[in-house]
């Protein structure tokens, strides 16, 4: 056989993975094949693999006999929407998509090309974890993989799919990246399964409850979104992609709307209700501004009280966070203020500017938020927004109460433009509770406690819970009229374009983990 020949004998080898009886039980379990997904996630015939001819070189336990090209792991690069992406897919076909010495370095080899290149990395993961056979050397893979990932975080955006089994040490590396995409009903993650955990704590849980798309989405947080299945996976990666830059000098990609940028929303005039304890849903305004009304949203069934996600105004994407009123009242606990910081971090990293709705009572107070460290875990929402150099507009809609105040994003942690609604309330405290502390004494010695507190409410409230004191002051730019909000914005973001700031020269900053 002449070298041409091997070349497609090898090549046709690689392509069948671990044959056909396996191939067909992964379409049985309801999963696409390795490159299945490779060519969904990139853009038609745009995808280059390599090393497709790599082999291990274990030579123990029966090793020698079964050689695939390829080794368990697709690699390469192509485009997404025209832009250079780089990607790993495990090929569970293949030794159960297991990670060995050789299947480690096709992964860290498009790491580091992905790195110099200045592009995203995505790794659809699919695997049994560490390769039995190969001992310590597959953990050493497992390291060289998490070092990469580690080293690129901030420079690079990386993206995880989980697309079939992830446990153990394996679960690190998506838990390194910046996003995590978990399929329903195909993909779990656990540190250890259900067995493990039977033995150890004499919990009988199933492998879904435990680390199912659900667990990670709605209990854990460990994952940003949960799909149906791998070819909406993959759309939702490109679609991610399409508000990230390649990397942390670029800008993100603009995209032309024909949404017009001082397009006035009537209705938002009207969705702060009269009482101020009154819920409404917070996605109406940021689906009201944004182009086209579309909204990202990550981590959708986290941390519900805090709204965060992609969109974009005048073409421009933007990070958007917001608290949400229709849950818990909007209040900041301890996962929203975690889920808010790692994002507004993300942003920062990717030169994404920041775009922050607040309408907030204050951090959740009880035994329960400060046993479990509401204060540290709070104080990672303010580092976060005060640490970030990218452009920054406000828009305080009603409550900004307490240390959630200078917390989401005000002026004095370096927000560019601050604006506010006529029904913006800003104080140290609701009325309510302020009136409690400041007339405790009269209140006990008051004929008609009520009467005097509704009056003392209202006297409050007419001084100091509204936008003027702190339009006065300067800590807000503008009282705007809520229907002119994305006019506002597009004209403050399109205002920072140019924005150069920095933080003082330092190793690195010490927020409290
Ligand atoms: C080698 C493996 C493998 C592994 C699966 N296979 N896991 N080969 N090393 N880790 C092989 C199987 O032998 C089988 O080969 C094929 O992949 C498919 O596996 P099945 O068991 O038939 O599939 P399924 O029933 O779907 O179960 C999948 C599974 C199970 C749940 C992943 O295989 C399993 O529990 N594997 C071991 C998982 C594990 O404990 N890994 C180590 C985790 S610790 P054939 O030839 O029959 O097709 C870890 C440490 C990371 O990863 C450290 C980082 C620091």
């Amino acid at each position: 056989m002449d070298t041409r020949e091997q070349l497609i004998q090898l090549e046709k080898a690689a392509e069948l993975g671990g044959g056909e009886a396996r191939l067909r039980r992964q379409h049985q379990a309801g999963k696409l094949t390795a490159r299945e997904r490779m060519e969904l996630l990139f853009d038609a015939g745009t995808f280059e693999e390599l090393d497709k001819l790599v082999v291990h070189r274990c030579r123990d336990f029966g090793m020698e006999d079964q050689v695939i090209p390829g080794d368990g792991v697709v690699t390469g690069f192509g485009h997404v929407e025209g832009r250079v992406v780089y990607a790993f897919a495990q090929d569970f076909t293949v030794f159960g998509g297991s990670l060995s010495e050789t299947n480690a370095a096709k992964i860290v080899k498009i790491m580091d090309l992905a790195v110099r290149q200045g592009a995203p990395v995505v790794g659809l993961n699919d695997s049994g974890g560490a390769r039995i056979q190969e001992g310590v050397m597959s953990l050493a893979g497992y390291a060289d993989i998490f070092l990469r990932n580690t080293l690129a975080s901030g420079v690079v955006p990386q993206i995880s799919a989980i697309m079939g089994p992830c446990a153990g040490g394996a679960v690190y590396s998506p838990a390194i990246t910046d996003f995590i995409v978990m399929v329903e009903g195909t993909s779990y993650m656990f540190v250890t399964g259900p067995d493990v955990v039977r033995t150890v704590t004499h919990e009988e849980v199933s492998k879904d409850d435990l680390g199912g798309a659900m667990t990670h989405n709605a209990k854990s947080g460990v994952a940003h979104f949960a799909v149906a299945d791998d070819r909406e996976c993959l759309l939702l990666i490109r679609e991610l992609l399409g508000f990230l830059p390649g990397n942390n000098v670029d800008d993100p990609p603009r995209r032309e709307t024909s949404d017009p940028f001082d397009r006035e929303d009537e209705a938002l005039d009207h969705l702060v209700p009269e009482s101020p304890n009154q819920p409404y849903d917070i996605l109406d305004l940021i689906h009201g501004v944004v182009d086209d009304g579309h909204f990202l949203e990550v981590q959708h069934y986290y941390a519900r009280n805090l709204v965060i996600g992609f969109a974009r105004l005048g073409g421009r994407s933007v990070g958007i966070v917001a608290n949400q009123p229709a849950h818990l009242a909007g209040v900041l606990d301890i996962d929203a203020s975690v889920k808010g910081a790692r994002f507004v971090r993300f942003c920062d990293a990717f030169n994404i500017p920041i775009v922050t709705f607040e309408d907030v009572p204050g951090f959740l107070p009880g035994t329960q938020q400060e046993f479990a460290g509401i204060i540290r875990h709070g104080a990672k929402l303010l580092f976060a927004f005060a640490e970030a150099t990218v452009p920054k507009v406000t828009v305080i809609t009603r409550k900004a109460y307490g240390g959630a105040y200078c917390v989401m994003s005000s002026k004095h942690i370096r927000t560019d433009i601050n604006f506010a609604w006529p029904t913006a309330e800003i104080a140290v405290m609701g009325p309510e509770g302020a009136v409690n502390i400041l007339y405790k004494r009269e209140l006990e010695r008051a004929e008609d406690p009520a009467a005097l507190r509704a009056a003392k409410v209202a006297e409050f409230r007419a001084k100091l819970a509204n936008p003027f004191v702190a339009a006065s002051r300067g800590f807000l730019d503008e009282v705007i009229m809520p229907r002119t909000t994305r006019r506002r914005l597009i004209t403050a973001l399109a205002s920072l374009e140019s924005k150069r700031d920095r933080n003082p020269p330092k190793k690195h900053g010490n927020i409290p983990l």
